[in-house]
Protein backbone atom coordinates (compact mmCIF):
# COMPACT_ATOMS: atom_id res chain seq x y z
CA UNK A 1 0.00 0.00 0.00
CA UNK A 2 1.55 3.36 -0.84
CA UNK A 3 0.42 6.27 0.98
CA UNK A 4 1.69 9.76 -0.33
CA UNK A 5 1.66 12.18 2.81
CA UNK A 6 0.20 15.21 0.76
CA UNK A 7 -2.88 14.04 -0.61
CA UNK A 8 -4.25 11.77 2.17
CA UNK A 9 -5.69 12.56 4.96
CA UNK A 10 -6.44 10.18 7.85
CA UNK A 11 -9.37 10.21 9.92
CA UNK A 12 -10.55 8.17 12.86
CA UNK A 13 -13.69 7.67 14.44
CA UNK A 14 -15.51 5.81 16.63
CA UNK A 15 -18.91 3.66 15.32
CA UNK A 16 -21.05 1.01 17.24
CA UNK A 17 -20.35 -1.02 14.18
CA UNK A 18 -19.00 -4.43 15.27
CA UNK A 19 -19.44 -4.19 18.92
CA UNK A 20 -18.23 -7.61 20.92
CA UNK A 21 -18.95 -8.04 24.29
CA UNK A 22 -16.73 -6.38 26.33
CA UNK A 23 -14.88 -7.13 29.61
CA UNK A 24 -16.44 -5.07 32.28
CA UNK A 25 -13.35 -5.30 34.15
CA UNK A 26 -10.57 -2.66 34.73
CA UNK A 27 -7.18 -2.54 34.47
CA UNK A 28 -5.46 -2.00 38.03
CA UNK A 29 -4.55 1.28 39.07
CA UNK A 30 -0.95 0.37 39.26
CA UNK A 31 -0.59 -1.37 35.66
CA UNK A 32 1.08 0.23 33.24
CA UNK A 33 0.45 0.32 28.97
CA UNK A 34 3.45 0.64 26.63
CA UNK A 35 4.63 -0.57 23.41
CA UNK A 36 7.46 -2.27 22.15
CA UNK A 37 10.55 -2.20 19.32
CA UNK A 38 14.14 -3.46 18.91
CA UNK A 39 16.72 -1.40 17.97
CA UNK A 40 18.21 -3.72 14.77
CA UNK A 41 13.95 -3.99 12.93
CA UNK A 42 14.03 0.36 14.17
CA UNK A 43 17.04 2.14 14.10
CA UNK A 44 18.59 2.38 10.88
CA UNK A 45 21.92 4.55 10.87
CA UNK A 46 23.84 0.97 10.39
CA UNK A 47 27.17 2.28 10.30
CA UNK A 48 26.71 5.88 11.19
CA UNK A 49 28.62 7.55 13.99
CA UNK A 50 30.90 4.93 14.81
CA UNK A 51 28.50 2.02 15.02
CA UNK A 52 30.34 -1.12 15.12
CA UNK A 53 29.08 -4.55 12.26
CA UNK A 54 26.50 -6.83 13.95
CA UNK A 55 25.63 -10.34 13.30
CA UNK A 56 22.25 -9.10 11.52
CA UNK A 57 24.43 -6.34 9.56
CA UNK A 58 26.28 -9.19 8.42
CA UNK A 59 23.76 -11.38 7.46
CA UNK A 60 21.42 -9.83 5.48
CA UNK A 61 24.28 -7.74 3.45
CA UNK A 62 26.10 -11.17 2.60
CA UNK A 63 22.96 -13.78 2.49
CA UNK A 64 20.30 -11.00 0.80
CA UNK A 65 18.35 -13.78 -0.66
CA UNK A 66 18.01 -15.33 2.13
CA UNK A 67 15.81 -12.73 3.79
CA UNK A 68 12.21 -13.00 2.65
CA UNK A 69 12.38 -9.70 0.52
CA UNK A 70 15.54 -9.23 0.25
CA UNK A 71 15.91 -6.10 2.25
CA UNK A 72 17.65 -5.34 5.12
CA UNK A 73 17.79 -2.70 7.96
CA UNK A 74 20.48 -0.39 6.92
CA UNK A 75 17.68 2.84 7.23
CA UNK A 76 14.40 0.70 8.68
CA UNK A 77 12.24 3.34 10.34
CA UNK A 78 15.06 5.75 10.86
CA UNK A 79 14.56 6.03 14.35
CA UNK A 80 18.70 7.11 14.35
CA UNK A 81 17.52 9.97 13.29
CA UNK A 82 13.86 10.26 13.60
CA UNK A 83 13.77 9.61 17.30
CA UNK A 84 11.99 13.22 18.59
CA UNK A 85 9.17 12.12 15.62
CA UNK A 86 8.94 8.20 17.65
CA UNK A 87 8.43 10.05 21.14
CA UNK A 88 6.07 12.27 19.42
CA UNK A 89 4.05 9.26 18.61
CA UNK A 90 4.24 7.39 21.63
CA UNK A 91 2.96 10.85 23.26
CA UNK A 92 0.07 10.50 21.09
CA UNK A 93 -0.83 7.08 22.44
CA UNK A 94 -0.67 8.28 25.88
CA UNK A 95 1.51 5.02 26.86
CA UNK A 96 3.22 4.83 30.18
CA UNK A 97 6.38 3.44 28.70
CA UNK A 98 8.05 2.49 26.26
CA UNK A 99 10.57 -0.64 25.86
CA UNK A 100 13.20 -0.45 22.90
CA UNK A 101 16.57 -1.74 22.66
CA UNK A 102 20.08 -0.91 22.73
CA UNK A 103 22.22 -1.65 20.29
CA UNK A 104 25.43 -3.40 21.37
CA UNK A 105 27.12 -2.51 18.90
CA UNK A 106 26.51 1.04 18.71
CA UNK A 107 27.99 1.92 22.00
CA UNK A 108 30.77 -0.73 21.93
CA UNK A 109 32.03 -1.21 18.22
CA UNK A 110 34.18 -3.99 18.87
CA UNK A 111 31.36 -5.58 21.09
CA UNK A 112 34.52 -5.10 23.82
CA UNK A 113 34.12 -2.69 26.48
CA UNK A 114 37.84 -1.24 26.33
CA UNK A 115 36.21 1.09 23.73
CA UNK A 116 33.17 3.31 24.01
CA UNK A 117 31.34 4.76 21.21
CA UNK A 118 30.49 7.97 22.76
CA UNK A 119 28.23 9.33 19.56
CA UNK A 120 26.09 6.11 20.12
CA UNK A 121 26.13 7.13 23.78
CA UNK A 122 24.71 10.20 23.34
CA UNK A 123 22.05 9.56 21.00
CA UNK A 124 20.81 6.70 23.63
CA UNK A 125 21.09 9.12 26.39
CA UNK A 126 19.21 12.14 24.66
CA UNK A 127 16.37 10.06 23.89
CA UNK A 128 16.11 8.54 27.06
CA UNK A 129 16.12 12.60 28.38
CA UNK A 130 13.55 13.06 25.52
CA UNK A 131 11.31 10.45 26.63
CA UNK A 132 11.22 11.72 30.47
CA UNK A 133 10.31 15.27 29.49
CA UNK A 134 7.41 13.49 27.86
CA UNK A 135 6.68 11.77 30.92
CA UNK A 136 6.95 8.28 29.58
CA UNK A 137 9.60 5.69 31.45
CA UNK A 138 12.16 3.80 29.39
CA UNK A 139 12.18 0.22 29.81
CA UNK A 140 15.57 -0.99 28.28
CA UNK A 141 16.54 -4.28 26.55
CA UNK A 142 20.13 -4.92 26.65
CA UNK A 143 20.00 -7.41 24.03
CA UNK A 144 17.59 -7.80 21.19
CA UNK A 145 19.38 -10.31 19.20
CA UNK A 146 22.19 -8.10 17.57
CA UNK A 147 25.38 -9.47 18.51
CA UNK A 148 28.63 -7.11 17.36
CA UNK A 149 29.86 -9.21 14.95
CA UNK A 150 33.55 -9.60 16.27
CA UNK A 151 31.97 -11.65 19.18
CA UNK A 152 30.16 -13.59 16.46
CA UNK A 153 33.52 -14.53 15.04
CA UNK A 154 34.27 -16.15 18.38
CA UNK A 155 32.07 -18.10 18.32
CA UNK A 156 29.23 -16.42 19.25
CA UNK A 157 26.45 -17.28 21.89
CA UNK A 158 27.83 -21.17 22.11
CA UNK A 159 31.11 -19.75 23.47
CA UNK A 160 30.81 -19.40 27.24
CA UNK A 161 33.38 -16.49 27.10
CA UNK A 162 30.75 -14.04 25.38
CA UNK A 163 28.53 -14.16 29.19
CA UNK A 164 31.43 -11.92 30.81
CA UNK A 165 31.65 -9.50 27.46
CA UNK A 166 28.14 -9.29 28.15
CA UNK A 167 28.54 -8.54 31.53
CA UNK A 168 30.74 -5.94 30.46
CA UNK A 169 28.44 -4.30 28.38
CA UNK A 170 25.37 -4.15 30.89
CA UNK A 171 28.33 -2.64 33.29
CA UNK A 172 28.69 0.00 30.82
CA UNK A 173 25.15 0.11 30.26
CA UNK A 174 24.06 0.67 33.79
CA UNK A 175 26.99 3.22 34.34
CA UNK A 176 25.92 5.43 31.63
CA UNK A 177 21.95 5.64 31.81
CA UNK A 178 20.83 3.54 34.96
CA UNK A 179 20.46 6.92 36.60
CA UNK A 180 17.56 7.28 34.28
CA UNK A 181 16.56 3.79 33.13
CA UNK A 182 14.44 2.18 36.19
CA UNK A 183 13.74 -1.38 34.50
CA UNK A 184 16.04 -3.48 32.69
CA UNK A 185 15.60 -6.39 31.05
CA UNK A 186 18.65 -8.45 30.23
CA UNK A 187 17.74 -10.65 27.01
CA UNK A 188 14.97 -10.79 25.38
CA UNK A 189 13.57 -14.36 24.28
CA UNK A 190 16.72 -16.53 24.53
CA UNK A 191 15.00 -19.22 22.63
CA UNK A 192 14.78 -17.62 19.49
CA UNK A 193 18.81 -16.20 19.76
CA UNK A 194 19.60 -20.52 20.41
CA UNK A 195 17.16 -22.78 18.53
CA UNK A 196 16.89 -19.75 16.01
CA UNK A 197 20.34 -18.34 15.89
CA UNK A 198 22.06 -21.49 16.12
CA UNK A 199 19.96 -24.28 15.17
CA UNK A 200 17.54 -23.72 12.57
CA UNK A 201 19.15 -21.29 11.30
CA UNK A 202 16.45 -19.03 10.76
CA UNK A 203 17.92 -16.49 12.90
CA UNK A 204 21.41 -14.06 12.56
CA UNK A 205 24.29 -15.83 12.44
CA UNK A 206 22.08 -18.54 10.84
CA UNK A 207 23.82 -21.57 11.86
CA UNK A 208 22.13 -24.94 11.53
CA UNK A 209 23.32 -27.07 14.31
CA UNK A 210 20.08 -28.05 16.13
CA UNK A 211 20.48 -30.16 19.45
CA UNK A 212 24.10 -29.37 19.83
CA UNK A 213 24.89 -25.31 19.25
CA UNK A 214 21.39 -24.04 20.43
CA UNK A 215 22.58 -25.97 23.99
CA UNK A 216 25.39 -24.92 24.40
CA UNK A 217 24.28 -20.89 23.38
CA UNK A 218 21.47 -21.74 25.98
CA UNK A 219 23.99 -22.01 28.55
CA UNK A 220 25.63 -18.89 27.95
CA UNK A 221 23.00 -17.05 27.64
CA UNK A 222 21.17 -18.02 31.01
CA UNK A 223 24.94 -17.48 32.70
CA UNK A 224 24.91 -14.05 30.78
CA UNK A 225 21.90 -13.22 32.30
CA UNK A 226 22.31 -13.88 35.79
CA UNK A 227 25.92 -12.04 35.25
CA UNK A 228 24.19 -8.95 34.47
CA UNK A 229 21.09 -9.30 37.15
CA UNK A 230 24.30 -9.99 39.84
CA UNK A 231 26.41 -7.04 38.78
CA UNK A 232 23.27 -5.06 38.82
CA UNK A 233 21.85 -6.46 42.45
CA UNK A 234 25.30 -5.90 43.77
CA UNK A 235 26.54 -2.66 42.63
CA UNK A 236 23.92 -0.74 41.10
CA UNK A 237 20.87 -1.51 42.91
CA UNK A 238 20.74 0.57 45.85
CA UNK A 239 21.99 4.01 44.16
CA UNK A 240 19.48 3.47 41.29
CA UNK A 241 16.73 1.65 42.71
CA UNK A 242 15.69 -0.14 39.29
CA UNK A 243 14.08 -3.73 38.58
CA UNK A 244 16.13 -5.99 36.41
CA UNK A 245 14.93 -9.08 34.65
CA UNK A 246 14.60 -11.55 31.53
CA UNK A 247 12.29 -11.84 28.33
CA UNK A 248 11.02 -15.05 27.73
CA UNK A 249 8.55 -16.02 24.81
CA UNK A 250 6.11 -18.82 25.00
CA UNK A 251 3.33 -20.39 22.92
CA UNK A 252 0.71 -22.01 24.94
CA UNK A 253 0.90 -25.52 23.82
CA UNK A 254 -2.37 -27.20 24.03
CA UNK A 255 -2.74 -31.02 23.70
CA UNK A 256 -4.69 -32.18 20.20
CA UNK A 257 -6.29 -34.90 22.33
CA UNK A 258 -7.32 -36.26 25.28
CA UNK A 259 -4.99 -39.00 25.35
CA UNK A 260 -2.42 -39.12 28.49
CA UNK A 261 0.20 -39.20 26.08
CA UNK A 262 -0.71 -36.01 23.87
CA UNK A 263 -1.35 -34.44 27.24
CA UNK A 264 2.58 -35.60 28.23
CA UNK A 265 3.69 -34.36 25.18
CA UNK A 266 2.12 -30.99 25.62
CA UNK A 267 3.73 -30.62 29.07
CA UNK A 268 6.83 -31.67 28.04
CA UNK A 269 6.87 -29.13 24.96
CA UNK A 270 5.97 -26.15 27.29
CA UNK A 271 9.18 -27.62 29.64
CA UNK A 272 11.40 -28.17 26.86
CA UNK A 273 10.50 -24.70 25.10
CA UNK A 274 9.69 -22.19 27.90
CA UNK A 275 11.21 -24.19 31.30
CA UNK A 276 14.40 -24.13 29.48
CA UNK A 277 14.52 -20.64 30.73
CA UNK A 278 12.26 -20.48 33.34
CA UNK A 279 13.16 -23.42 35.17
CA UNK A 280 16.61 -22.41 35.86
CA UNK A 281 15.83 -18.99 37.03
CA UNK A 282 11.93 -18.75 38.61
CA UNK A 283 11.68 -22.33 39.98
CA UNK A 284 12.49 -23.02 43.76
CA UNK A 285 14.73 -26.22 42.47
CA UNK A 286 16.23 -23.91 39.53
CA UNK A 287 18.60 -25.73 36.74
CA UNK A 288 16.80 -27.04 33.41
CA UNK A 289 13.33 -29.20 33.88
CA UNK A 290 14.02 -32.75 34.68
CA UNK A 291 11.95 -34.24 31.78
CA UNK A 292 14.63 -31.72 29.57
CA UNK A 293 17.34 -33.83 30.89
CA UNK A 294 15.42 -37.13 31.03
CA UNK A 295 14.46 -36.61 27.29
CA UNK A 296 17.80 -35.21 25.80
CA UNK A 297 20.09 -37.67 28.10
CA UNK A 298 18.18 -40.72 26.40
CA UNK A 299 18.33 -39.67 23.12
CA UNK A 300 22.32 -38.91 23.63
CA UNK A 301 22.72 -42.30 24.78
CA UNK A 302 20.54 -44.06 22.21
CA UNK A 303 22.97 -42.13 19.69
CA UNK A 304 26.28 -43.33 21.43
CA UNK A 305 27.12 -40.50 22.77
CA UNK A 306 28.72 -40.84 26.27
CA UNK A 307 27.65 -37.69 27.63
CA UNK A 308 24.23 -35.68 27.18
CA UNK A 309 24.02 -32.91 24.61
CA UNK A 310 22.30 -30.49 27.11
CA UNK A 311 25.41 -28.86 28.86
CA UNK A 312 25.08 -29.46 32.74
CA UNK A 313 25.40 -27.00 35.03
CA UNK A 314 27.46 -27.20 38.48
CA UNK A 315 25.99 -26.66 41.73
CA UNK A 316 27.20 -23.49 42.00
CA UNK A 317 25.92 -22.24 38.62
CA UNK A 318 22.63 -23.62 39.49
CA UNK A 319 22.44 -21.39 42.51
CA UNK A 320 23.74 -18.33 41.13
CA UNK A 321 20.74 -18.64 38.20
CA UNK A 322 18.49 -19.30 40.22
CA UNK A 323 16.30 -16.55 41.30
CA UNK A 324 18.20 -13.98 39.17
CA UNK A 325 14.98 -11.81 38.09
CA UNK A 326 13.09 -9.41 39.90
CA UNK A 327 9.97 -10.12 37.60
CA UNK A 328 9.21 -12.64 34.47
CA UNK A 329 9.23 -10.84 31.01
CA UNK A 330 7.07 -12.54 29.04
CA UNK A 331 6.55 -12.31 25.46
CA UNK A 332 3.16 -14.44 24.12
CA UNK A 333 1.99 -14.76 20.26
CA UNK A 334 -0.41 -17.53 19.77
CA UNK A 335 -1.11 -21.40 20.58
CA UNK A 336 -0.27 -24.72 19.27
CA UNK A 337 -1.86 -28.09 19.51
CA UNK A 338 0.40 -30.89 20.41
CA UNK A 339 0.65 -34.41 19.72
CA UNK A 340 3.10 -37.33 20.88
CA UNK A 341 5.80 -38.49 18.46
CA UNK A 342 8.59 -39.64 21.63
CA UNK A 343 8.80 -42.71 19.94
CA UNK A 344 10.59 -41.07 16.82
CA UNK A 345 13.80 -42.25 15.26
CA UNK A 346 16.53 -41.19 17.46
CA UNK A 347 19.22 -41.10 14.69
CA UNK A 348 18.49 -37.29 13.67
CA UNK A 349 19.86 -34.91 16.55
CA UNK A 350 17.93 -31.80 16.72
CA UNK A 351 16.09 -30.27 19.68
CA UNK A 352 12.73 -30.69 17.57
CA UNK A 353 12.93 -34.27 17.64
CA UNK A 354 14.75 -34.06 21.31
CA UNK A 355 11.33 -32.57 22.12
CA UNK A 356 9.03 -35.97 20.72
CA UNK A 357 6.11 -34.16 19.85
CA UNK A 358 4.47 -32.86 16.46
CA UNK A 359 2.61 -29.44 16.80
CA UNK A 360 -0.18 -27.90 14.42
CA UNK A 361 -2.18 -25.32 14.72
CA UNK A 362 -6.57 -25.81 14.01
CA UNK A 363 -7.28 -24.49 10.58
CA UNK A 364 -10.88 -22.89 12.09
CA UNK A 365 -8.52 -20.61 13.66
CA UNK A 366 -8.81 -16.80 12.65
CA UNK A 367 -5.38 -16.35 10.86
CA UNK A 368 -2.78 -13.67 10.61
CA UNK A 369 -0.37 -12.53 7.69
CA UNK A 370 2.16 -14.75 9.34
CA UNK A 371 2.47 -18.93 8.95
CA UNK A 372 3.02 -18.94 12.71
CA UNK A 373 0.48 -16.68 14.52
CA UNK A 374 -3.14 -17.20 14.45
CA UNK A 375 -5.47 -15.66 16.86
CA UNK A 376 -6.42 -17.80 20.28
CA UNK A 377 -6.67 -15.39 23.25
CA UNK A 378 -8.16 -18.25 25.15
CA UNK A 379 -4.32 -19.63 25.10
CA UNK A 380 -3.07 -16.54 26.51
CA UNK A 381 -4.82 -16.89 29.80
CA UNK A 382 -4.02 -20.92 30.16
CA UNK A 383 -0.47 -19.65 29.48
CA UNK A 384 -1.10 -17.23 32.47
CA UNK A 385 -2.91 -19.74 34.61
CA UNK A 386 0.18 -22.54 33.93
CA UNK A 387 2.74 -20.42 34.65
CA UNK A 388 0.99 -18.90 38.40
CA UNK A 389 1.09 -22.60 39.17
CA UNK A 390 4.44 -24.02 38.11
CA UNK A 391 6.42 -20.53 39.44
CA UNK A 392 4.38 -19.80 42.51
CA UNK A 393 2.61 -16.43 40.64
CA UNK A 394 5.17 -14.46 39.86
CA UNK A 395 5.28 -10.84 39.21
CA UNK A 396 4.56 -10.41 35.02
CA UNK A 397 5.64 -7.85 33.10
CA UNK A 398 3.82 -8.84 29.67
CA UNK A 399 6.67 -7.02 27.55
CA UNK A 400 5.13 -8.18 23.97
CA UNK A 401 2.05 -9.52 22.53
CA UNK A 402 0.93 -8.20 18.57
CA UNK A 403 -0.41 -9.52 15.28
CA UNK A 404 0.83 -9.39 11.68
CA UNK A 405 -0.75 -8.10 8.83
CA UNK A 406 0.35 -7.24 5.68
CA UNK A 407 -0.11 -3.24 6.31
CA UNK A 408 -3.76 -2.61 6.24
CA UNK A 409 -4.70 0.93 7.76
CA UNK A 410 -7.95 0.33 8.88
CA UNK A 411 -6.50 -2.59 10.95
CA UNK A 412 -9.46 -4.79 12.14
CA UNK A 413 -7.79 -8.06 12.66
CA UNK A 414 -5.04 -6.21 15.01
CA UNK A 415 -8.12 -4.77 16.58
CA UNK A 416 -9.47 -8.10 16.84
CA UNK A 417 -7.00 -9.75 18.26
CA UNK A 418 -5.69 -7.29 20.82
CA UNK A 419 -9.34 -7.21 22.22
CA UNK A 420 -9.74 -10.99 22.70
CA UNK A 421 -5.96 -10.75 24.15
CA UNK A 422 -6.41 -7.55 26.75
CA UNK A 423 -9.83 -9.98 27.75
CA UNK A 424 -7.93 -12.61 29.16
CA UNK A 425 -5.45 -10.98 30.38
CA UNK A 426 -8.16 -9.15 32.41
CA UNK A 427 -9.60 -12.62 33.40
CA UNK A 428 -6.13 -14.19 34.36
CA UNK A 429 -5.62 -10.78 36.49
CA UNK A 430 -9.33 -10.37 37.92
CA UNK A 431 -10.47 -14.28 38.20
CA UNK A 432 -7.19 -16.27 38.22
CA UNK A 433 -5.34 -13.71 40.63
CA UNK A 434 -2.64 -13.40 38.48
CA UNK A 435 0.68 -10.44 39.17
CA UNK A 436 0.53 -8.92 36.10
CA UNK A 437 1.99 -5.29 36.38
CA UNK A 438 2.32 -4.38 32.65
CA UNK A 439 1.46 -5.19 28.78
CA UNK A 440 3.40 -3.99 25.72
CA UNK A 441 2.32 -4.14 22.80
CA UNK A 442 4.18 -5.37 19.73
CA UNK A 443 4.91 -2.67 17.78
CA UNK A 444 4.78 0.61 17.61
CA UNK A 445 5.09 0.96 14.15
CA UNK A 446 6.42 -1.18 11.34
CA UNK A 447 9.65 -2.28 10.87
CA UNK A 448 12.49 -5.17 10.15
CA UNK A 449 10.71 -8.14 10.59
CA UNK A 450 13.63 -10.00 11.13
CA UNK A 451 13.99 -13.10 8.12
CA UNK A 452 10.41 -11.81 6.69
CA UNK A 453 12.11 -8.32 6.05
CA UNK A 454 9.12 -5.77 5.56
CA UNK A 455 6.42 -8.33 4.20
CA UNK A 456 4.76 -8.88 7.93
CA UNK A 457 3.93 -5.66 9.74
CA UNK A 458 2.72 -5.72 13.58
CA UNK A 459 2.83 -1.74 13.85
CA UNK A 460 0.10 0.36 15.08
CA UNK A 461 1.47 3.00 12.85
CA UNK A 462 2.40 2.44 9.16
CA UNK A 463 5.25 3.48 8.06
CA UNK A 464 6.01 4.07 4.44
CA UNK A 465 9.11 2.47 3.69
CA UNK A 466 9.19 4.25 -0.30
CA UNK A 467 9.50 7.65 1.62
CA UNK A 468 12.82 8.98 2.45
CA UNK A 469 10.74 10.59 5.27
CA UNK A 470 9.64 7.38 6.24
CA UNK A 471 6.35 8.96 7.37
CA UNK A 472 4.44 7.78 10.31
CA UNK A 473 0.74 7.12 10.07
CA UNK A 474 -1.42 5.99 12.73
CA UNK A 475 -3.90 2.99 11.80
CA UNK A 476 -7.00 2.05 12.95
CA UNK A 477 -5.68 -0.04 16.00
CA UNK A 478 -3.25 3.30 17.28
CA UNK A 479 -6.76 4.92 17.96
CA UNK A 480 -8.51 1.25 19.68
CA UNK A 481 -4.80 1.28 21.99
CA UNK A 482 -5.11 5.47 22.72
CA UNK A 483 -8.53 4.96 23.68
CA UNK A 484 -7.81 1.88 25.89
CA UNK A 485 -5.21 3.63 27.52
CA UNK A 486 -7.61 6.53 28.24
CA UNK A 487 -10.46 4.29 28.91
CA UNK A 488 -8.35 1.72 31.07
CA UNK A 489 -10.73 -0.74 29.93
CA UNK A 490 -11.23 -2.67 26.58
CA UNK A 491 -13.47 -0.21 24.66
CA UNK A 492 -16.68 -0.87 23.08
CA UNK A 493 -16.63 -0.06 19.87
CA UNK A 494 -13.70 -0.46 16.99
CA UNK A 495 -12.47 2.49 15.74
CA UNK A 496 -13.31 3.19 12.02
CA UNK A 497 -11.15 4.53 9.76
CA UNK A 498 -11.62 7.08 6.77
CA UNK A 499 -8.97 7.44 4.36
CA UNK A 500 -10.24 10.94 2.65
C1 LIG B 1 9.33 -11.37 19.07
C2 LIG B 1 10.55 -10.54 18.89
O1 LIG B 1 11.05 -10.14 20.13
C3 LIG B 1 10.34 -9.34 17.99
O2 LIG B 1 11.58 -8.82 17.66
C4 LIG B 1 9.54 -9.77 16.77
O3 LIG B 1 9.44 -8.76 15.82
C5 LIG B 1 8.18 -10.22 17.23
N1 LIG B 1 8.34 -11.38 18.07
C6 LIG B 1 7.21 -10.59 16.11
O4 LIG B 1 7.69 -11.71 15.45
Amino acid sequence: MEIRKMNVVVVLVLTSIGVIQANTFHFPDNFSFGVATAAYQIEGGWNKSGKGENIWDRITHKRPEWVKDGKNADIACDSYHLWKIDVQLLKQLGVDFYRFSLSWSRILPTGFSEYINWNGVRYYSDFIDELLANDIRPVVTLYHWDLPQPLQDLGGWPNLLIASYFEDYAKVAFQLFGDRVKTWITINEPNEICDTGYGTGAAAPGIEESGTLDYLCGKTVLIAHAKAYHLYDKYYRNKQKGEIGITIVSRWNEPKTNSTRDKEAAERTMQMQFGWWAHPIFSTKGDYPLVMKERIRNMSQCQNLEESRLPKFTTNEIEYIKGSSDFMGLNHYSTWLITDDSENNCTIVSYENDMGMKNVQDPSWIPSAASWLKDVPWGFRKLLQWIKVEYDNPLIHITENGFADVGELHDTGRIHYHRGYLNELLNAIHLDGCKIKSYALWSLMDNMEWQDGYTLKFGLYYVNFSDPLRTRTPKSSANFYKELIRLRRIPRDTPQLIVI
